[in-house]
């Protein structure tokens, strides 16, 4: 019985470790910190550590003001992550601060590196995932909700109100990655070619052209 109680036992401990290995989105950390030096040359998975460092390097206040809005789409992301704040370095996690004019969007993208989970600071928000079945997962939120954003699934938000709203969003990577889905295929450089974006949006090249140049990085 206590033989099997600890092959029991074993088994549960392997396999929990292998979900927090799996759910884990960016490596464990094989020392306490490993402030990022932002201005190495060295590559490495993440950042080369500094030898020195002080409380500067974990702290932020960029994420206390609203982001400015007064852009095409009405948003604006403002990240609190490893490029910011380079005591996150082999942290795994990181925060975004996003502001929504009224009307407001922040148009489908991916994190490639992480799981997002938004909190929302005021104001309301219609947001929504895409699954790789092609299911539309959406919800309207508000201040004081959360919503999660599966790692590596196409999402958006948008403010349909008539305020502006904010969100705090927490991701599981120091560097969370974003792709843009209409840049990304539009506005690349060098240009995905006009032949690939015709055919995959079974659309005509004057539309693509079009789109290329409302894109077009100002
Ligand atoms: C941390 O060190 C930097 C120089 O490396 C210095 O400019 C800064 O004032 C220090 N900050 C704190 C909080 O000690
Ligand atoms: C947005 O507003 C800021 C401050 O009010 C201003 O400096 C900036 O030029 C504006 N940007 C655009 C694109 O209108």
């Amino acid at each position: 019985m206590a033989a099997v109680g600890k092959l029991y036992l074993a088994v549960v401990v392997v396999v929990l470790a292998s979900i927090s290995s799996l759910v884990s989105a960016d490596p464990e950390m094989l020392q306490d910190v490993c402030v990022a030096d932002l201005a190495s040359g060295v590559k490495v998975n993440g950042f080369a550590c500094k030898p020195t460092f002080n409380a500067s390097d974990f702290f932020f206040d960029g994420l206390a003001k609203p982001g400015l809005t007064n852009n095409t789409l009405g948003s604006k992301v403002t990240a609190a992550n490893v490029e910011k704040v380079p005591g996150l370095n082999t942290l795994g996690v990181s925060l975004s601060r996003i502001d929504y004019a009224p009307g407001g969007l922040n148009p489908p993208h991916t994190h490639p590196r992480a799981t997002e989970m938004v909190y929302v600071l005021f104001g309301e928000l219609d947001v929504g995932f895409i699954t790789t079945a092609n299911v539309l997962v959406s919800k309207s939120i508000k201040m004081g909700d959360t919503f999660v954003f599966p790692r590596g699934l196409v999402h958006f938000q948008k403010n349909n109100g008539m305020v502006p709203a904010a969100v705090i969003a927490a991701f599981n990577s120091q560097l969370p990655g974003t792709q843009s889905i209409a840049t990304t295929l539009f506005a690349a450089s060098p240009p995905v070619p006009d032949n690939v974006l015709t055919k995959a949006f079974q659309v005509g090249t004057k539309e693509v052209e079009k789109i290329k140049s409302r894109l077009a990085p100002k």
